[in-house]
């Protein structure tokens, strides 16, 4: 998705501009552009492709002097990713400039109406139309909020932009309605971002704008405003914990391996406070006034949707709550039939995901409570959700998303045995065994870890060749074994399927051959004969087999991959590495853009 990045203050504004846009780069972009207002003129700066194509155009001396402006990454939905599409749009006499993150649904009409009363355009994208009407705005009105609020009364979609003027250097003004945008608060200076990053180094004083809100602001002040009342809002500063370094790399190549790295680490922090050693339970306290739900709703998008598949297997084993889990593009558009005792949770990483957010907006309609799970402190998820649990696996850089369903996986097991407790169904050796394998799992991790890696780069070389992947696997492996093809479709651009290893014989197995490779997962468990069968299928088309597996499990396949056994559904926990880092290390073979994957984009905040 686009990437904004506003500044005002006291400092040289290219650079912090610059900087904000590379922290932005994970959100997958194909142009970028920046522009400022200097002797009463708007000076514009676009380049298609990567960051380092606009940063060769910044020569002039000029870049250094003003101390505001606008930059943006654009991932195109509207038009061509070139320059001429590229980010920011100047209205027709060039005193206005405007970044924007949105898609406006109504731009055809209202860009032949404008063109009709002598505007000029210079892009195929929807954007343009609104900086437009702004213009037209303030032909009308006497302030620039006044003209915002009458333009964007005009459109229909969704929109976070910045706007600067020619006439007023060091204004900016800044409005969102369904896509992300927030304030920094800094001393003498002030931003305006799509993300906290962008801004990080230089303030973690955080203003969440809500949806229908527009903000003025100059090096010294800002002031918050209803967009459709341009009544002032009272609004709070939050200071936010990330530190600078959590955004980096750390040493890593990739923003994946260190994510894949951390997960120990996640595992720790998402187990913290959450366990009452003594009396045995699952603190959520998030939940404790809400009933267990008769039935549960999950609802999320690619990995996350992984996630809540995995947990309904938990779910209804050790709770006893039947669990529908759905993919919330199709959510969204089904006639739900949801009872007032029943609960919809969403999960999502970035919680800016606009399916998942229409999900949650459906269920909230017809009165039914929503938890959201989701990574983003004060994202959309957070704060429309009735409850919120944070995943607290800190800033997901890399497209790939890991960590993330690490914590999510940690929070949903919790949130099993917290219900299961409730419930009174709980077996009485599950928390028990769970609390003992989780303290020591970060640490086992640790260890493993780079062994994991050493393994995934050998068998990555072995099969760099294959086109296409088959990932099985049988009850709670198979949703791990759907994520595992996911990571590797993404990353690395091979074609892989996840199936449930039963399902095979219906069907895909017409595809095996000597070629087409299998990734099992032949795990320890009481599914590892049916696999064992399912595995023997595919080895009798001549189908090549790398098994994840445990000792003493006695699998005969060209691969085996052993990993420590660990108690029941805790092995997922080095299965997930194990696939993340297979994914991984056949990216870096080929040679993949595997913190920017083409074609995606880390939040996906249109529908
Ligand atoms: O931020 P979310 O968890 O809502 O994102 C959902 C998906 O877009 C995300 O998991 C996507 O599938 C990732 N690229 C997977 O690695």
């Amino acid at each position: 998705m686009c990437g904004i990045i506003a500044y005002t203050g006291h400092r040289p504004a290219i650079p912090v501009i610059v900087e904000g846009l590379k922290k932005l780069e994970y959100r997958g972009y194909d142009s970028a552009g920046l522009a400022f207002a200097l002797s009463e003129q708007i000076h514009l700066y676009r380049a298609s492709g990567k960051l380092e194509a606009l940063e060769d155009r910044l020569t002039s001396p000029i870049i250094m002097q003003p101390t505001s402006g606008i930059g943006h990454t654009r991932w195109a939905t509207h038009g061509l990713p070139n320059e001429q599409n590229a980010h920011p749009h100047l209205d027709s006499s060039g005193s206005l400039a405007l970044v924007h993150n949105g898609i406006i649904e109504n731009f055809q009409e209202l860009r032949e109406e404008l063109i009709k009363e002598g505007h000029q355009f210079n892009s195929e994208t929807d954007t343009e139309v609104l900086v437009h009407l702004i213009a037209k705005g303030l032909q009308k009105m006497s302030s620039f909020p006044e003209a915002i609020s009458w333009a964007l009364s005009q459109i229909e979609g969704s929109y976070a932009f910045a706007l600067i003027s020619k006439d007023y250097p060091g204004k900016i003004w800044a409005a969102r309605q369904a896509s992300p945008l927030l304030l920094g608060v800094g001393t003498g200076e002030n931003f305006v971002a799509s993300d906290i990053p962008a801004f990080l180094q230089y303030t973690k004083d955080v203003v969440f704008l809500e949806d229908g809100e527009l903000v003025e602001m100059d090096a010294n002040s800002w002031q918050v405003y209803s967009v459709d009342s341009l009544k002032p809002v009272d609004k709070q500063v939050q200071h936010i914990a990330w530190d600078v370094q959590a955004a980096q790399k750390g040493g890593f190549k990739h923003f994946m391996l260190k994510e894949i790295f951390e997960q120990p680490r996640v595992i720790r922090d998402c187990l913290a406070g959450r366990i009452d050693r003594k009396k045995e339970q699952v603190i959520l306290t998030e939940l404790d006034d809400l009933p267990v739900p008769r039935r549960l709703h999950i609802v999320a998008c690619g990995t996350s949707y992984h996630a809540g598949l995995w947990a309904k297997y938990l779910l209804e084993k050790w709770a006893h709550i039947p669990v529908e889990v759905e993919i919330a593009s199709e959510f969204r558009y089904r006639h739900l039939v949801l009872n007032p005792d029943e609960l919809v949770l969403a999960i999502s990483q970035s919680g800016e995901t606009a399916d998942t957010l229409a999900g949650i907006r459906l269920a909230k309609e017809k009165g039914i409570k929503v938890i959201g799970l989701c990574n983003v402190v004060g994202s959309t998820v957070a704060r429309e959700s009735d409850r919120v649990i944070y995943t607290q696996a800190g800033p997901e850089i890399s497209v790939a998303s890991t960590k993330a369903m690490c914590s999510q996986l940690v929070l949903l097991y919790l949130l099993t045995l917290y219900w299961g407790q409730r419930q009174k169904v709980l077996p009485l050796d599950v928390l028990s065994k769970s609390i003992h394998t989780f303290s020591s799992l970060p640490d086992i991790l640790e260890t493993e870890l780079p062994r994991l890696r050493e393994k995934a780069a050998a068998l990555s070389q072995e099969y760099a060749a294959a086109r296409s992947f088959f990932f099985l696997g049988r009850g709670i492996n198979y949703p791990l074994a759907l994520e595992g093809a996911l990571k590797l479709k993404e990353i690395s651009y091979i074609h892989a399927e996840g199936y449930a290893a039963g399902e095979m014989k219906h069907g895909p197995i017409a595809l095996i051959d000597p070629n087409f490779p299998t990734f099992a997962l032949a795990l320890n468990d009481e599914l590892l004969p049916k696999v064992k069968s399912n595995l023997k299928e595919v080895e009798a088309r001549g189908g090549k087999i790398i098994a994840l597996t445990h000792p003493q499990t006695d699998l005969k396949v060209d691969h085996p991959w052993e990993l420590p056994l660990l108690w029941g559904p805790l092995n997922s926990f080095m299965v997930l590495p194990a696939l993340q880092l297979f994914a991984y290390e056949m990216a870096v073979y080929l040679g993949k853009d595997v913190d920017q994957p083409r074609n995606l984009a880390k939040s996906v905040t249109v529908e």
